[in-house]
């Protein structure tokens, strides 16, 4: 900003002859949400023809493999660039070793197969990380109670180069286990998927606000204790920029930030200091926030919806993972 006096002053200067009509707050407007901005998060299930509605996150179901390609479709009509599969994996199938993760057979390796068959320029990103799968409901691997770091990150490999094997685009880390960008960038090298990208969960929070997506993919029962010693506490920022800083070094093509909302701060600092491909996830408490809000007549959903995104826009995100993609996907299209 220039100093004061520049910048005028009333009577001559009237901030609201800039809002006065339509056309002019459309001229004027600083930031923009657009479909190119949306990634949509899909969660499946064995079986056929089906799908369970998750009761914590109304509105967002659980799919079989066979829907997938219906439901997606959608999706590619709107505009969306990419989706983000997770699986809900059969209770007994998880194991302390999480063996299941690195099944080349494995639930979201098939998804991830039938959404690039169907749709092959459809961006496919998949987490990895051993919750979906691990008994103990946890990112990492467990010795006597404790998250161990470089155990954890062999089967991180393994489990990033099953996922590229099926035809994952982007090979997104969740676990928050230290190193594991360069590993699995140097794994998917060596393996031939160089040209595979790596999108990390670079600063992600101990949050409150994961609880639906844990019910979401079945993680929730499993879980004992809770993820601090890997995630991070909600009261730094600093030590985001470590994060974020560390991924790029090791090969990180994306970096994101988690939850979104109550850390539009990380958001824009994260932009400002690297100025990398910068995502947000727009979490599963967030969207269940505004859904039951709505619920109770407390306020109108889809107004209240593009305004948190385009908050993630203000703040400096590329991108926003949300479950509400379709819906906003949706209503820009009507607004068009
Ligand atoms: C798994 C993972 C989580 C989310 C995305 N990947 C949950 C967690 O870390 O416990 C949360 C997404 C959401 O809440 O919408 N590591």
């Amino acid at each position: 900003m220039k100093n004061k006096q520049s910048l005028g002053a009333f009577p001559r200067t009237r901030m609201r002859r800039n809002r006065g009509a339509e056309w002019t707050r459309r001229l004027v407007a600083e930031h923009r949400l657009a479909v190119d901005d949306l990634i949509w998060p899909v969660f499946v299930i064995e079986g056929e023809d089906r799908c369970e509605p998750i009761p914590t996150m109304p509105g967002v179901d659980r799919i079989t493999i066979d829907r997938l390609s219906g439901a997606v479709a959608e999706a590619v009509d709107l505009g969306i660039p990419a989706v983000a599969v997770f699986p809900y994996t059969d209770p007994a199938l998880k194991t302390p070793d999480a063996r299941e993760a690195v099944n080349p057979d494995n639930l979201v390796c098939r998804a991830i197969a039938r959404v690039k068959e169907s749709h092959p320029g459809l961006g496919v990103i998949c987490d990895v990380a051993l919750d979906p799968f691990n008994s103990d409901g946890h990112d990492g691997l467990l010795r006597d109670g404790v998250v161990v770091n470089d155990e954890t990150l062999d089967v991180l490999c393994q489990q990033a180069l099953v996922q590229a094997g099926a035809g994952c685009d982007v090979i997104a880390p969740s676990d928050m286990m230290d190193g594991r960008v360069g590993a699995i960038r140097d794994a998917l090298d060596g393996a031939g998927f160089a040209h595979v990208l790596i999108m990390s969960y670079a600063a992600k929070y101990a949050s409150a606000f994961y609880e639906p997506f844990r019910d979401a993919v079945g993680s929730k029962a499993a879980l004992k204790g809770d993820k601090k010693t890997y995630q991070m506490d909600p009261a730094n920022t600093d030590e985001a920029l470590r994060e974020v800083a560390l991924d790029i070094d090791e090969g990180a093509d994306m970096v994101m930030v988690k939850p979104g909302l109550p850390y539009l701060d990380v958001v824009r600092r994260v932009k400002d200091a690297f100025g990398v491909p910068t995502f947000v996830y727009n979490v599963s408490g967030e969207f269940a926030m505004l859904k039951a809000a709505a619920g109770a007549g407390c306020l109108d959903y889809d107004r209240a919806l593009m305004e948190c995104l385009l908050a993630f826009k203000r703040a400096g995100a590329d991108g926003i993972l949300t479950y509400a993609a379709l819906e906003a996907a949706r209503l820009l299209k009507g607004s068009e």
